[in-house]
């Protein structure tokens, strides 16, 4: 791989180092500074600190002694030898060192300055320490060596937000202790404080509760788990299960605590119960029987709200969660929870009537409220997804906005305070390529530069509203994830972009900049044994109009040196394919494929693009009503020759939530047409609904329309391609309209709600 090269590069460095002395700096050479995240202010020095056997590490109180601890772990795994510890020492020392409480400070802020002498890295608290010896360890070269160089620097660093992030789904999947422990150094090294433990759901209940041993005897076990997409309905036959015992639980938040990582627990309520009511089959409304879920999606069986001994339940649940986590929050879920039985439970409707309360939203804020009060009670604050918007907020509840944006919007404008998750920025179980040979995921597109260019803070915000944004989070559910090293390969490096959105100023944001850091930081994930993926350095397409009659794909990569070939007629690229001059022009249907080379070998995945060649290619598509904020990836993708994939979150599919869907082609000149269509998608699980009526029209001058097709619901499921011959037709406009289904029937998953209408390619031939 092309990184070690340019490690070798800057190993040469410390080799010269290790037969040096600790003297005058002058002719010393300097490692490049690659700091990521970026700190917000930083200056180099003409001075260079030379570390080597005699240097000291110096630590006067215990905070700081366990921060040059893990600095020496890392170090010794560098370089093979350990630096003393010591009290105190102001020559060839790096001194770790906690401004006292009470001197003016910015939480998790740090300084820290190399110079001839020493390297002193002062923080505002704690984790400021240790935020600058993650800092302090991006210096070195990564080199074994008996000495190594630092350049001089002058760093005044602070985070932009206080709360920073990642999340893990092991209930889908169970991970082990000491992947867990990873997920979290690894956290901790991008200045990342939060991991946030999904622990409970209905594929499997995970942490060990001593009062109710079925939650680990039937809860945290299936039967067997669905093997493949949800729509193929295919199981493995295989039983799976796992759980934490509390002393797992414990060595787990203490090593978190010492990386200045908080672990959020998350038990989920009143949805995502089947494990628990599996295990406990009268804490539902029906009363069972109940099996732990083997299948991904939303179950209509959740915690019955009118019984109190649901509460007494799941407040016994959380003495015991108490006790682990000594977090200030814990997250209480309150997604996707369905009405269905609370509608026909006596109990739940007794409950809405004593209460007063006038339907089942109301209810589940009863549900949340009455959970945050004790929570609040014992000292602690409950934080939820935002459904428990629906029905009144719980007065102290934070909201975790995933379903978009909304939810942090309206949490923020009510005063609560919020962490963006939204799912199209910062869901790393989404693809991060639309390569052919990526790892089957749940769906969507969010690449690392989406990521990187996610701004937490959404638009049209108070400055006092603003602030109620605390930070962000980036969600790994683990449906489609079933290995640690396919869950590294979801998250880095995209939570290394998210590291710098929510670490490093937002003016300093430079993607170009970020990259070539990354190339740096590499090495850095090598070292710990990362499986990240390497998308940003492969083939980077772009489909663009040619502006004449139709499209080209231009092709670069960011590798250096890297050498980009390709073929057109679906055949392997290698060595002796063509090699990229320029942009391709689209001129038939068929397959791009493409690779990049370093040294003639390959490096990471090829690039695959199958297109369809037809003559509104590249022509101007005007849309009157436009599409959803979420699926509007732009009229051109209406014309771009690339169809849209089963995943609706592509990128290519143009999306409406019910209504009417217009377009208008303009080919530019009065053309014979032979063939008119489109495709559409149809999922009911993800309510996508075939349209009710297609509407196909051509006009000589854009204003009189002749209908060429008309089809009343055309049904279908999956990507259906929607095609009918022509004779003797000419036409310069061509008009689409397709007419969405106006309401889910009853039974379907999104009952009663507008159904969506995806659209990608419209094709006239
Ligand atoms: C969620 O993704 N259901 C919070
Ligand atoms: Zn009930």
């Amino acid at each position: 791989m092309t990184i070690k090269t340019l490690l070798i590069a800057s190993l040469a460095i410390a080799g010269l180092a290790s037969c040096g002395t600790h003297g005058p700096e002058g002719t010393a050479p300097k490692a490049p500074i690659q700091l990521i995240p970026m700190p917000a202010r930083l200056s180099e020095t003409s001075d260079s600190f030379l570390l080597d056997k005699r240097t000291v590490l110096v630590a006067a109180t215990p905070a700081d002694r366990k921060t040059a601890e893990l600095f020496n772990e890392w170090f010794h795994s560098l370089s093979g030898f350990e630096l003393a510890i010591a009290d105190s020492g102001t020559m060839n020392a790096i001194v770790f060192r906690t401004r006292p409480a009470g001197e003016k400070a910015i939480a998790e802020g740090y300084q820290l300055k190399s110079g001839k002498d020493v390297v002193t890295i002062e923080g505002d608290d704690e984790a400021g320490t240790f935020y600058g010896m993650q800092t302090l360890i991006q210096l070195f070269p990564l080199q074994s060596a008996t000495a190594y160089w630092l350049p001089g620097v002058s760093i005044s660093d602070q985070p932009r937000f206080a709360y920073r992030g990642l999340h893990l789904d092991v209930c889908r999947h169970f991970f082990p202790v000491t992947f867990i422990k990873k997920y979290i150094d690894l956290l901790a090294m991008h200045k990342m404080n939060t991991f946030h433990w999904h622990l409970t759901d209905d594929q499997g209940w995970r942490i060990e509760i001593k009062r109710y041993p079925r939650l680990m005897e039937i809860g945290s076990r299936r039967k067997e788990t669905l093997d493949g997409r949800l729509e193929d309905n295919k199981f493995d036959g295989k039983p799976y299960g796992g759980f934490y015992t509390q002393e797992d639980i414990q060595e787990i938040v203490a090593y978190a605590a010492e990386r200045h990582v908080t672990v959020i627990p998350e038990i989920e309520m009143p949805g995502h119960a089947l494990a628990a009511l599996a295990s406990y089959p009268y804490l539902g409304c029906t009363g069972g029987p109940y099996a732990v879920a083997t299948k991904w999606g939303v179950f209509d069986d959740v915690f019955c709200a009118g019984n109190d001994t649901t509460f007494q339940f799941l407040q016994n649940v959380l003495e015991e969660v108490l006790i682990l986590f000594p977090s200030e929050y814990i997250h209480i879920g309150g997604d996707e929870s369905p009405k269905k039985r609370w509608e026909k439970c006596p109990k739940c409707q007794a409950r809405m009537r004593a209460e007063g309360l006038k339907d089942e939203h109301a209810l589940q804020s009863y549900f949340i409220r009455r959970m945050e009060k004790w929570l609040n009670e014992k000292g602690r604050k409950i934080i939820g997804w935002d459904e428990i918007l629906e029905g009144g907020l719980a007065p102290n509840a934070t909201v975790m906005s995933w379903r978009g944006i909304e939810g942090g919007i309206a949490a923020a404008k009510q005063h609560h305070d919020v962490i963006m998750t939204p799912g199209n920025f910062v869901y790393f179980d989404y693809y991060q390529s639309q390569g052919k040979n990526e790892p089957l995921a749940i769906g969507g597109f969010t690449p690392v530069s989406k990521v990187y260019g996610y701004e937490p803070v959404p638009e049209g915000l108070s400055a006092k509203e603003a602030s109620y944004i605390k930070g962000a989070q980036a969600n790994l559910w683990t449906e489609y994830i079933g290995s640690p090293e396919h869950a590294e390969y979801m998250v880095y490096p995209r939570a290394v972009a998210l590291a710098e959105v929510l670490w490093s100023p937002g003016e300093r944001k430079d993607y170009d900049g970020f990259l070539e850091r990354l190339k740096q930081h590499f090495p850095r994930l090598d070292k710990k044994n990362v499986n990240y993926a390497r998308h940003v350095f492969e083939v980077r397409p772009t489909v663009e109009p040619d502006g004449k009659n139709g499209v080209r794909l231009r092709l670069d990569t960011k590798l250096d040196g890297g050498k980009i070939v390709f073929t057109t007629d679906s055949s392997a690229p290698d060595a002796a394919a063509i090699s990229y001059s320029g942009p391709i022009p689209i001129t038939k249907t068929g397959t791009i494929r493409a690779i990049v080379l370093q040294d003639a070998k390959p490096y990471g995945n090829e690039y695959q693009q199958a297109f369809v060649f037809h003559k509104a290619l590249g022509r101007p598509v005007t849309l009157p009503r436009a599409p959803h904020q979420n699926y509007n990836p732009g009229a051109f993708t209406l014309v771009n020759g690339i169809e849209g994939v089963k995943e609706f979150n592509d990128g290519q599919w143009t999306g409406y939530s019910g209504g009417t869907m217009e377009a208008v082609i303009d080919l530019g000149d009065s053309t014979g047409i032979t063939r008119v269509g489109l495709n559409y998608l149809a999922n009911r699980e993800q309510w996508i609904y075939p349209p009710k009526e297609v509407v196909i029209a051509v006009s000589a001058d854009g204003k009189h329309y002749k209908e060429v097709l008309q089809r009343k619901d055309p049904g279908g499921y999956g990507i259906v391609r929607l095609r009918e011959g022509l004779k003797d037709v000419k036409a310069r406009y061509v008009k689409f309209t397709l007419r969405a289904l106006s309401r889910i029937p009853e039974g379907a998953p999104g009952e009663g709600e507008p159904a969506w209408l995806f659209t990608d390619e419209l094709i006239v031939e």
